[in-house]
């Protein structure tokens, strides 16, 4: 670490006097292919607060975990108050008082704020004083917190604290560790609009003690309630930078973030006629809470037609992942109607409501989808094991069960040492093969994917494209749930987009679809 400005750098000495942060040319990779990032410049400015914006997948989460030491750039170079760093792990970058807060909660919720705030610091006095006077530790995080202007109870037990409480505590957490550059990804992405009034003001306090702050957050909106400056990513690249955020409105700010795309969907040969549309899936005014307890969709209406795919945009978080849940049993509804080829299946159980014909290709592949410890066969039969064929009064089909796997391992090009080898052998894309195959084999009139190429690389992302297509093509009816709209404007008939829980907009023809306006949906400008 520390390697010192050379020669070639592109960094003026102006810069590093202004700059508390220098990132050039940033490239990463992720094993298995995916280009996250493709040469990314990005700065931070000494007591500034910034937004990094950007659509589900653009490469902020990447970015910042670079900066923050959990990453290593494949290529680039990071400077941090004027010296060239390569940083091994978050502490060498907790080292130059760099700190991030994760999308997702880091805290142990057994324990107390004040134990939270401690956990880890790498002084043996507070490990000391951790063990010999927890009332002296809870006064000292209390006063702390108060100097800070963020106060809390440093006795009060995590679990038991909202989202904008635990926020910050992890906040905290990072300024007791002297951090000055504090990175903070999507943090309001699961707070109430009275938390995130609370977060700002906070935030505008620590920029106001000299703290330099990274937003990463999908709405424009507060982006520009916040901001100094603003950088919007867009598949792994600078999209834009933005001096003077009081320049520009919501709507060029989503304008930047979705960027110019043209929605060139793929050939229809095949296609059912628009004029016979037979429902395949009807969700009426429906209501689902998430795990909090909190209201995730609310009135929502959705048609699916046999023989279309119906395309979900959204940003991540807007109430998807629970209308799935819904529609397949795995969560019980406060309200509404949900009917399945005829049936309705509100409230059902799981099993009842695949066997009228439901496919799911599911986001979370390894928890969801496969049993990793099981084998190649297994896994594919799963869902058919006890029935006929291959189950014919209670005798399992061995031979039966070994053929018709390596069928599918052919059909569906999947690269497996074998089949008998454990699922967790194989890479992402030929779970998700897997997955397609097996769910295929069933028959199913209606399929639901979420995200169903996330992580996957160019190759296995055609296939599954190709895949649903060709169901389509067969009048299966297709519920195509993603965050990546380049994904949704190819493969979709109709687009539903769906915000704060609700479907806001359908658009029938694609084709004509004006984008500016499908993004100012999806961001919730319009509503
Ligand atoms: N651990 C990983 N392995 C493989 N690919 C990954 C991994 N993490 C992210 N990716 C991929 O890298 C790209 C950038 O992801 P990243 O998480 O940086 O985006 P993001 O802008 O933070 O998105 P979001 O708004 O959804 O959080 C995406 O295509 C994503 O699928
Ligand atoms: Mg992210």
């Amino acid at each position: 670490m520390g390697a010192g400005l050379t020669m070639q750098t592109r960094v003026s000495g102006r810069e590093l006097l202004r700059d508390v942060v220098v990132m050039e040319g940033i490239v990463k990779v992720y094993p298995g292919g995916t280009v996250a990032l493709r040469g990314v410049d990005f700065s931070l400015r000494y007591g500034e607060i910034h937004c990094l914006l950007g659509e589900n997948g653009a490469g902020k989460t990447t970015l910042m975990k670079i900066l923050a030491g959990s990453l290593r750039p494949d290529l680039g170079r990071v400077v941090v108050k004027g010296e060239e760093v390569r940083f091994r792990s978050p502490a060498d970058a907790a080292k130059l008082g760099i700190g991030m807060v994760h999308q997702h909660f880091s805290l142990i919720p057994s324990f107390t704020v004040a134990e939270n705030i401690v956990l880890g610091y790498p002084e043996e006095g507070v490990r000391q004083k951790l063990k010999l006077d927890i009332e002296v530790l809870a006064e000292e995080i209390r006063r702390f917190s108060e100097d800070v202007g963020l106060p809390v109870n440093p006795n009060a037990l995590t679990r038991e604290l909202p989202a904008g409480m635990k926020q910050r505590v992890e906040i905290l957490r990072l300024l007791y560790r002297r951090a000055d550059v504090l990175i903070l990804d999507e943090p309001t992405s699961i707070l109430t609009p009275l938390e995130v009034g609370e977060l700002f003001k906070a935030l505008r306090k620590l920029k106001a003690q000299g703290k330099t702050i990274v937003l990463v957050t999908h709405k424009p909106r507060e982006a520009l309630a916040i901001a100094d400056r603003i950088t919007v990513l867009r598949r792994g690249r600078v999209a834009a930078r933005i001096e003077d955020p009081g320049e520009i409105d919501e709507s060029g700010l989503a304008e930047l973030i979705v960027g110019e795309r043209v929605a060139t969907s793929v050939s229809k040969v095949g296609n059912l006629a628009r004029g016979v549309r037979r429902p395949a899936l009807t969700v009426k005014d429906l209501y689902v809470l998430d795990d909090r307890g909190v209201e995730a969709v609310k009135g929502l209406d959705l048609e699916l037609y046999e023989g279309e795919i119906l395309g979900v945009a959204g940003v991540v978080g807007n109430g998807q992942r629970e209308l799935v849940e819904a529609i397949l049993g795995l969560r019980r509804p406060v309200k509404g109607r949900i009917t399945l080829l005829g049936v309705e299946v509100t409230g059902k159980p799981v099993g009842e409501v695949i066997s009228l014909g439901l496919a799911y290709i599911p986001e979370e592949r390894l928890l969801r989808g496969v049993s990793t410890e099981l084998s190649v066969a297994e896994n594919l039969v799963v869902k058919q094991y006890g029935k006929e064929p291959f189950c014919r009064r209670y005798l399992i089909n061995v031979k039966l069960i070994k053929e018709f796997a390596r069928g599918a391992v052919r059909e569906y090009n999947i690269v497996a040492p074998d089949i008998n080898s454990p699922v967790k052998f194989l890479s992402g894309g030929n779970i998700q093969r897997l997955i397609i195959a097996r769910e295929l084999s069933l028959n199913p009139r209606v399929v639901i994917a979420e995200q169903p190429t996330a992580g996957l690389d160019v190759k296995a992302t055609n296939f599954v494209h190709e895949k649903l297509i060709e169901l389509r093509n067969r009048g299966v009816a297709v519920l195509l749930i993603s965050a990546d709209l380049d994904e949704i404007l190819k493969l979709s008939d109709r687009i539903a987009v769906i915000s704060g829980g609700r479907i806001v907009k359908v658009y029938d023809c694609v084709e004509a679809i004006d984008l500016r306006e499908l993004s100012e949906y999806m961001l919730g400008i319009r509503r």
